[in-house]
């Protein structure tokens, strides 16, 4: 609700030191918002200025007005988790609380140590207070596990669900975590990915799931060709929805398939481009990627972990021997490093090789 307040009118040009000297008399209300026209910049203030502070104004600003607005109120700042259950949990279990966890569209996935087990309903709850967006909390009830990558959830709070609708860089994703894999927290690589596919250039992105690297590349990229393979029916029909809902199916084909057989047949020799995001697994698809990069090249954009003692140096071993392998060569790595750390000792890695 908007509210009167005295203010300071003046001109936008202005502005900014009109409101560092407000600041520095201690006149600025804090809690209402700064007004504008075309002209004039209405910064509210807690009181009519005195004749003093006023003089010293016109000193400073000669064509500032005192006047009277609405302003509207600022959002409080949001509450953290621990501030909400500050007091409803003893001490030393709320320095337990995860102080992080992934949102997907307006479901807040959390891992909840064993010791607050008996907590989480409140801590759901108080999740729902602190994200006023958020309609679901769901708890990690195991590891991400078997061919189609994905958990187990309790729902812990809020609606009873696991589908939801996400954003990520102007695309729309329909996703349901319970059903086909999708993580938030690779969404740079989405970007780091697309941004190297060229206009004309054939994408295969073989584990392509509800399409988050394959719907950003046929977003951004209208003139490529994007083939997006999952053998996970669920995942494939929520990628048919996506490429739907952005509007880029006269070159984004989402098929449901193995990604061996797939890259032997139908997408032999076709890409430029091959995406491998099965971390995994990865390493033992390597023949897939090589049968369908094109005879004469391409990017194969490899995701795989490495737990110490391996190494990065260690995975681009093993992936040159994989290349080898299938008669071809890497050429060299664009990129090979760690994207994020998966686990103690553990991190996520990415390989950008050239093949020949
Ligand atoms: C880690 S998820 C990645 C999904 C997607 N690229 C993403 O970033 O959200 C791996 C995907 O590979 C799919 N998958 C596993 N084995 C496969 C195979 N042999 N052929 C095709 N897809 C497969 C799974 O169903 C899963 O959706």
């Amino acid at each position: 609700m908007p509210k009167s307040a005295v203010c300071l009118k003046v001109p936008k040009k202005q502005g900014e030191v009109a409101i560092a000297f407000a600041a520095k008399l201690g006149l600025i209300d804090k809690g209402l918002s700064v007004g504008r026209d075309d002209e004039y910049l209405f910064v509210p203030l807690y009181r009519h200025p005195d004749e003093t502070e006023f003089t010293a104004f016109t000193e400073k600003v000669p064509a500032v007005e005192v006047s009277v607005g609405s302003f509207e109120e600022k959002k409080p700042p949001q509450e953290t988790l621990s501030q909400a259950l500050e007091g409803k949990l003893p001490q030393e279990l709320l320095e337990a609380v995860p102080q992080a966890f992934d949102i997907v569209g307006d479901i807040i996935i959390i891992e909840i140590p064993p010791k607050l087990k008996e907590y989480e309903h409140l801590i759901g709850e108080s999740l729902l207070q602190t994200h006023r967006n958020i309609k679901v909390v769901l708890g990690k009830a195991g590891d991400i596990s078997g061919v189609f990558r994905i958990r187990d959830y309790t729902f812990i709070a809020g609606e009873q669900r696991t589908s939801t609708v996400h954003r990520e860089f102007g695309c729309t994703f329909h996703v349901d975590v319970g059903k086909a894999y999708f993580s938030p927290r690779l969404s740079h690589e989405h970007m780091r990915v697309a941004t190297q596919v060229k206009t004309g250039e054939v994408v295969a992105d073989l584990f392509a799931g509800v399409g988050p690297f394959a719907v950003l590349i046929g977003k951004q990229c209208p003139e490529a060709k994007v083939y997006a393979v999952d053998l996970n029916p669920e995942a494939v029909e929520l990628l048919k929805v996506n490429v739907r809902v952005n509007r880029i199916e006269g070159h984004v084909f989402p098929i449901c398939a193995d990604a061996r057989e797939i890259a032997k047949s139908q997408l032999r020799g076709v890409a430029d481009h091959v995406i491998m995001n099965l971390p995994e697994t990865a390493i033992d698809f390597v023949d897939a990627a090589c049968n369908a990069i094109k005879p004469e090249g391409g990017i194969v954009h490899f995701y795989g972990f490495v737990r110490q003692p391996d190494t990065v140096e260690g995975l681009k071993q093993r992936f040159i021997e994989k290349v080898e392998l299938c008669g071809r060569k890497v050429e060299s790595f664009l990129a090979a490093r760690s994207i994020r750390e998966t686990a103690p000792f553990e991190s996520q890695i990415v390989l950008d090789a050239q093949i020949w």
